[in-house]
């Protein structure tokens, strides 16, 4: 058997991320937590700075060589003050998940117990009980208590959570952090209605805006910070403009512990291409945020009741389906969600299997769980409205409801993206949005 050469090698990765590339100019991209970067992001991301360290903070580097990159990391953190409207911000963590460590760190102690969604009702794996290998449980010692889910609404159940902290102050177990926020996140969340009684528990309030932090930004969610949280966390990359990576935003008096969970606590190097890339597409939100943000919710809004008027079982359709850039739908009537994902994957239509929140309850698993979760945004960053949201109802429908092979419908697929090869709602897009790069 002849052994590949380092060459072989070498050439079938820089094959694959061509490949990758190609068949993204074709997909439909639906994953809810992702998007795509304009040029100028990209372009930050080869720079050299993804070579370097800058450990410390602006100005306070313990690198020489630090110039431009104390520059660009203050225009990064005076760009997110003004989107979120935030005294303090701490653009160094490295994503999302580390973001949460970071707050974690700060203002928690091992065997703490804090409040939040289970990841069966739409929390996150950083959420977790030690027991199911979460963040917080498994890594940060942390013992973690339900927040109740209305199934009907889709959201926290207000007078259950406050019930349910008022036990667990009786019972000497007052939770030191709530964490609002979650991957299933098609609602605001009521955190102004439960601010009051968390403080008076003396719980911190923390709200994991990883989803829709790029709705927040353009005003079209909830704003947090002027609800009550002490804290927000932020991925840069799900419906904020990208590249991958986190950020911490909070007020001035929580400032030291951050940046000391941050640095030395989380990150040595803070993936400075990144960072200059968040800055870049922090630009991008201050000009394009409100009207991309607008049109993200309309498309999931006309995206939601194509699907339902052609047979999906999308939730929450009293409320008119959602509002941010998730749908959320229970696909037991067609299969389950891996293979309606899998069926849908062969017509390049891109989307991911999701839990419904009474799944385990039921005997399903989730590799095999009863609902599928869509997300709008990256199709609203490539120029879609809501007559594009409906080609796309169509052609899930065909497949899902109809049953014709992908095969078929693969092709309609590629001519509908055909007509949207470049990233809008930023300031230069000559190079196409999935154009492979190539420098050697
Ligand atoms: C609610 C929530 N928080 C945190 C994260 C983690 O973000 P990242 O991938 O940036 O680490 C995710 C990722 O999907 C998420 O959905």
């Amino acid at each position: 058997m002849s052994v590949k050469t380092p060459r072989q090698y070498y050439d079938e990765v820089l094959g694959a991320l061509q490949d990758h590339h190609k068949a993204f100019n074709r997909y439909i991209p639906l994953i809810a937590s992702e998007n795509v970067p304009s040029p100028a992001v990209r372009e930050a991301l080869t720079t050299d700075f993804g070579n370097r360290y800058a450990e410390g903070w602006v100005g306070e580097r313990v690198y020489a060589g630090c110039e431009w990159i104390d520059k660009v990391e203050s225009i990064c953190i005076d760009l997110e003050k003004r989107l979120f409207r935030a005294e303090f911000v701490d653009p160094r963590p490295i994503s999302g998940v580390v973001s949460n460590l970071v707050v974690y760190t700060a203002f928690t102690e091992p065997g703490d117990t804090i409040m939040a969604l289970p990841i069966t009702c739409g929390g996150h794996i950083t959420y977790g009980r030690k027991n199911l290998g979460g963040t917080a449980g498994a890594v940060t010692g942390l013992e973690v208590e339900y927040l109740p889910l209305d199934y009907e609404e889709l959201n926290i159940d207000v007078d259950k959570t406050a019930q349910r902290l008022m036990k667990l102050v009786e019972d000497g177990k007052a939770p030191k952090l709530v964490i609002f926020g979650g991957s299933v996140f098609p609602f605001p969340h009521p955190v102004e209605e439960l601010a009051g009684v968390f403080h008076d528990a003396g719980t911190m309030i923390h709200y994991d805006s990883a989803h829709v932090s790029g709705l927040i930004a353009g005003g079209k969610f909830q704003d947090p910070l002027r609800e009550g949280v002490d804290t927000v966390t932020v991925s840069t990359h799900k419906t904020f403009f990208g590249p991958q990576h986190g950020t911490v935003l909070s007020w001035d008096k929580y400032a030291e512990p951050i940046k000391k969970a941050t640095l030395p606590g989380l990150v040595s190097n803070h993936h400075l291409h990144a960072l200059a890339g968040v800055a870049i597409a922090s630009a991008e939100m201050l000009q394009f945020g409100e009207a991309y943000a607008e049109q993200v919710i309309k498309n999931s809004k006309a995206l939601g009741q194509a699907l339902y008027e052609r047979g999906f079982k999308v939730l929450a359709e009293h409320k008119g389906f959602t509002e941010s850039h998730i749908l959320l739908i229970d696909i037991t009537k067609y299969g389950d969600g891996g293979s309606v994902e899998k069926q849908l994957e062969k017509a390049g239509i891109i989307i991911n299997r999701n839990l419904l929140p009474w799944d385990v309850k039921e005997g399903r698993h989730y590799m095999n769980p009863g609902g599928i979760r869509l997300g709008t945004a990256e199709l609203t960053r490539l120029g879609m409205k809501e007559t594009e949201m409906v080609e796309v109802a169509e052609l899930m429908k065909r497949i899902v409801v109809d049953g014709d092979p992908p095969e078929k419908v693969q092709g309609d697929a590629a001519e509908l993206r055909s007509g949207f090869e470049k990233v809008q709602y930023c300031f230069e897009n000559a190079t196409k949005a999935y154009e492979y790069v190539k420098i050697r």
